[in-house]
Formats: structure tokens, sequence, C-alpha cells
């Protein structure tokens, strides 16, 4: 059975979606290597979406776009979308939000914006929750053949990536707190089915991220950069997620001076470690190139660097 049968994901086309979120700590490279993946997907003929989820997205920059229309055409078959803040915010308030006020408001009198900022101090993460449940649909709508993934750095993933969990844990109680307070039957109801209908969204959510997201681990040959590497490998295992590939990024290939063969020895041993320790993964070693990476033709050299230079 494929990925997509087993999740009840069915769409348009015969081939399983793929969706690949590129994690890691700060700064490591991961939408540099999510915009030459997605570019590399697209060159293959697969209607891709790279999207982003970073609060401070640099997508466009590294494409060298400036416009901010969703999804945007970056290339044939390559479009590109940026979900900041504000975007989740608004997704939410359409989705859920309105729904939930129509239900409060009928017993408590405040307004939608005090309404807001009091669900998501109470809820933390029902945003982030509202990313993955985007990202779900995009996959169920079958537009595209192939979504990557790039996110904010380490600690701001593992906290989206937490939220359904959370948020359930936060439901638990809530239907003893409703069946409590002095509600009209029918008003009782309806934030009971209301919910009702949050906590599927999260075992949807879930089940979402463990059978059909794959992630994509970035690092690079530091102590730092491996020390968090393990804590980011341990939260993803005890949620149930699955790793599909290691890439060691700015690593130093042909040292043209003392100063770079020092800097290469140091990398050398934290790539012995890493692959000693993730010898399960498919690992790559991301070459460091000369200038950043911005547009196109560095791009096409970062998609060969990880696939085998094809
Ligand atoms: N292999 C490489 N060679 C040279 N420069 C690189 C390489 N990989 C990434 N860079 C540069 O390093 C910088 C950081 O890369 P990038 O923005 O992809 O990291 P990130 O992990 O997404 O960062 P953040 O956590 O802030 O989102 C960029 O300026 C990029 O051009
Ligand atoms: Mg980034």
């Amino acid at each position: 059975m494929s990925i997509r049968e087993a999740s009840g994901y069915a769409t348009a086309s015969d081939d399983d979606i793929d969706v690949t979120m590129f994690a890691g700590k700060g700064g490591v490279g991961k939408t540099t290597c999510a915009a030459a993946t997605a570019l590399r997907y697209a060159s293959l003929g697969h209607e891709t979406l790279v999207l982003s989820t970073d609060p401070t997205p640099s997508l466009s920059h590294i494409f060298e776009l400036n416009g901010r229309q969703k999804p945007e055409k970056v290339d044939q078959g390559l479009y590109l979308a940026e979900i900041g803040l504000e975007e989740a915010r608004q997704m939410w308030d359409e989705k859920f939000g309105r729904e939930v006020y129509s239900v409060f408001s009928s017993f408590v009198s405040v307004s939608y914006p005090e309404f807001v900022d009091f669900i998501s101090s109470i809820l933390p993460g029902l945003r982030d929750e509202f990313m993955v449940d985007y990202i779900k649909e995009l996959v169920r709508g079958g537009r595209y053949d192939r979504i990557v993934w790039d996110t904010a750095p380490l600690g701001q993933t593992l906290g989206l990536l937490q939220t359904p969990a959370m948020l359930s844990r936060h439901l638990k109680p809530a239907p003893r707190i409703y069946s409590r307070l002095k509600l009209g039957a029918e008003t009782r109801r309806s934030v009971l089915d209301i919910v009702k209908g949050w906590e599927k969204l999260s075992r949807e959510d879930m089940d979402f991220l463990r059978n059909v997201v794959r992630f994509a681990l970035v690092t690079i040959p530091e102590a730092l950069a491996v020390e968090q590497l393990d804590g980011i490998v341990g939260e993803l295992g005890s949620l149930g997620f699955r790793i599909d590939r290691l890439v060691i990024n700015n690593v130093i290939k042909e040292p043209s001076s003392g100063f770079l063969m020092t800097r290469a020895e140091q990398q050398r041993r934290y790539i012995e470690i890493l692959r000693e320790k993730y010898r399960h993964l498919p690992v790559t070693e991301l070459p460091m190139f000369p200038r950043e990476i911005k547009g196109m033709d560095r791009l096409r050299d970062i998609s060969k660097g990880l696939f085998n230079g094809e």
C-alpha cells in the first residue's frame, strides 16, 4: 500500500505526493537545501511547491523574487509560497476563529480581537497547528506532486510539530468544563462539537506528520550543531516521525590554504561522528561554496551536490 493510501490522502494523480520538510538548527542551510530540492523536482517534471512556514521567510530572497502573491510561479512547474505569522493568523481566523467566536460570544461579552488573544494564550500553537492543517489540505487538493517545506530553526519547528499532540492534551478536560458551565443545551452542544472537531483535527495532523511528511535534517560539521542534532533526532523519533536523510552542509572539500586545511581537519572529526551516529540514514556531504547561494545557477550547483551530481 502506498503512503497516501495508508493515510487516506487520495489525489487526482497516481504517484505518491511527496512532502519533505527540511529541519535543523538556525543558519545551517535549510532554506538553501529546500529551494535546491524543489528546483530539482521541478526539473524532473514534477509540479512542485516550495513552501515556507518560517515567520521570517527567506525563500523569495534566495530565488531573487520580490512579489508576494501566493503561490508565486518561480519557474516551469515550480511555485513558491511563504506563510508568515500574519497569513497563518488570517487563515486560522477564516477557518476556525469565527465559528468558535460565534459560540463563545453567545455567553461571554468579548470582542473578536480579545477573543483571539484569549484563545491564543490558553492554546498556544493553535495558529501553528493551522499551518500543518494547511499543508495537509494542499496534499489533499492534489495540485502538486511534490511539496518541499522549509521551516524556522530548530526550536520553533519542534514547537510547530508538537502542536497537534499538545492541543489534544489541552482539549482533554474541555468537555468536562463546558458541561459544567451554565449554558443552554444548544450552546453546550455546539461548543462540544467544536472541541471534538479540534480533537479530530489534531489527530489527523499527527497522522499526516507521521505518515506523509518525510524529514530531511540539515546540519554543519561543528560541535554545537552536532550536539543539537541529537536533540532534534530524539524529539522527532519520540513523536514517531520519519527521518529520510541527513545533509552535512558547508563541508570544505578542497582546502587551498593552511587556514582552510585546519578548518577541514576539524570538520572531518565531526563528519566522522555524524556518519557513525547516523549510519542508518543516507548522509550527503554538501560542499561549502565560495559564495552565498542566491539565484538559479547557484541553486543548481546545490542541487547537484544534494543529488549525486545528477
Ligand atoms: N553550501 C553552501 N555554501 C555556501 N554558502 C552556503 C551554503 N549553504 C548555505 N549557504 C549560505 O548560508 C546562509 C544560510 O543559509 P540558509 O538561509 O539556507 O540557512 P537556514 O538554515 O535556512 O537559516 P535559518 O535558520 O535562518 O532559516 C545563506 O547566506 C546561504 O547562502
Ligand atoms: Mg531558512
